[in-house]
């Protein structure tokens, strides 16, 4: 059985017709550069969330960058996040000049511990990046009060839970801006690095357009420090047509988690952790074993046995010497430290089958046996 991490080929194949069809309107005008399919793709996607304004940009990291620096976040600002993402978010607090600050996960969701909030800001604090990680949203009601409480902005991390909702809303559309990713294997996913920013601030929106576009309204004036961080034409286009087809894509990973939660029920480890306040879109399916050891061990032996599996992430970022902060020594987020030794992300994507997901739990099993 050929088992695949990520399969977008076989997606691309049943898509192709209709990609290559929006593709080549592209190559037809040429308007490699803020063509019109951008602006078609930014009110497509601002209806799909249901929010005023989207902004397309070159990656979720530029996307957070372009935020944190509309909503006015600079040195000597604090953000206080997760450390169990991915870098790009802790990069880009520190590429606005701003200290990441920590709250500890909660150890069933892995998102952020929303009873640990209080405890972790400062006078200096001025924002809160939550990560709805895995494709499952943090608890928004209770990040939404407590950023009320303290006055601070909140920029939702929403690159891998594009789709989902919390409560009756989108993820993305509850702080005062969120930004995702397009990477290729996201839930949407471009062809390449592409990203995006969204808001219902009419003034933030005028003003994260403006940086994306190197601090320019107008052409050759530039009234703010700003990059160029535009989303491409033909990136559009891509996600134009794949657009249409997220709710079946996020439903075909839904449907392969039930498939997995089932053959793992009695399994000697601990399948994703639902909030039933909110859906999960399942932008990766990860276990959690009992101890470190045993999840490189149990990864190897599936790697023998034709199953692949990645670990996301092995190292809070705390623990990162890029982002090392002595207030953050190893042993002051014990959650998040456990946990990147004992996750495992199994395939997910699209085109799974329930006999893949079946012959995967089989060997699971026969590694960590039964409870
Ligand atoms: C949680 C999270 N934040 C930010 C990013 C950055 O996105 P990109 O790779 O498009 O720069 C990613 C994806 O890679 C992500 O998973």
């Amino acid at each position: 059985m050929d088992i695949k991490l990520v399969d977008l080929v076989t997606l691309h194949n049943r898509l192709k017709p209709e990609i290559d069809a929006e593709l080549e309107k592209v190559f037809a005008t040429s308007a490699f550069i803020n063509g019109p399919t951008v602006g078609e793709l930014e009110a497509a996607l601002a209806d799909y969330l249901d929010v005023k304004y989207a902004i397309g940009c070159a990656s979720g990291t530029d996307a957070l960058v372009v935020a944190l620096r509309g909503l006015g976040i600079q040195a000597g600002d604090e953000v206080l996040t997760t450390p169990f993402t991915f870098a790009a978010t802790i990069e880009a607090i520190l590429l606005v000049g701003a200290t990441p600050i920590y709250a500890d996960i909660d150890p069933k969701t892995l998102n952020l511990d929303t009873l640990k909030l209080e405890s972790a800001i400062t006078p200096k604090t001025k924002a809160i990046l939550p990560v709805h990680l895995y494709g499952q949203g943090c608890n928004m009601t209770a990040i939404m009060a407590f950023a009320a409480k303290h006055h601070l902005f909140v920029l939702e991390d929403n690159a891998q839970a594009f789709g989902a909702s919390y409560g009756e809303k989108k993820l993305g559309t509850f702080g005062h801006a969120s930004a995702t990713s397009f990477f290729p294997a996201k839930n949407l996913g471009a062809f390449g690095d592409a990203g995006g920013i969204f808001t219902n601030d009419e003034a933030l929106y005028q003003k994260m357009k403006m940086i994306a576009q190197h601090g320019s309204k107008l052409r050759y004036h530039h009234e703010v420090l700003g990059l160029n961080s535009r989303l491409d034409t033909l990136q559009a286009a891509v996600l134009k047509v794949k657009l249409n087809y997220l709710n079946d894509f996020n439903a075909a990973r839904q449907k392969a988690a039930a498939w997995y939660d089932a053959f793992l029920a009695d399994a000697n480890l601990q399948t994703p952790q639902r909030d039933k306040a909110g859906s999960h879109i399942y932008h990766q399916y990860t276990i959690l074993v009992e101890n470190p050891g045993q999840r490189d061990a149990l990864q190897q032996f599936l790697k023998e046995q034709g199953v692949p599996s990645a670990v996301h992430y092995p190292v809070p970022t705390h623990l990162q010497p890029a982002f090392a902060d002595e207030k953050y020594p190893k042993g002051s987020l014990p959650v998040a430290e456990s946990v990147a030794e004992r996750v495992l992300s199994l395939p997910m994507h699209t085109e799974l089958t329930e006999a893949e997901v079946a012959f995967v739990c089989e060997k699971i099993i026969a590694f960590v046996g039964k409870r």
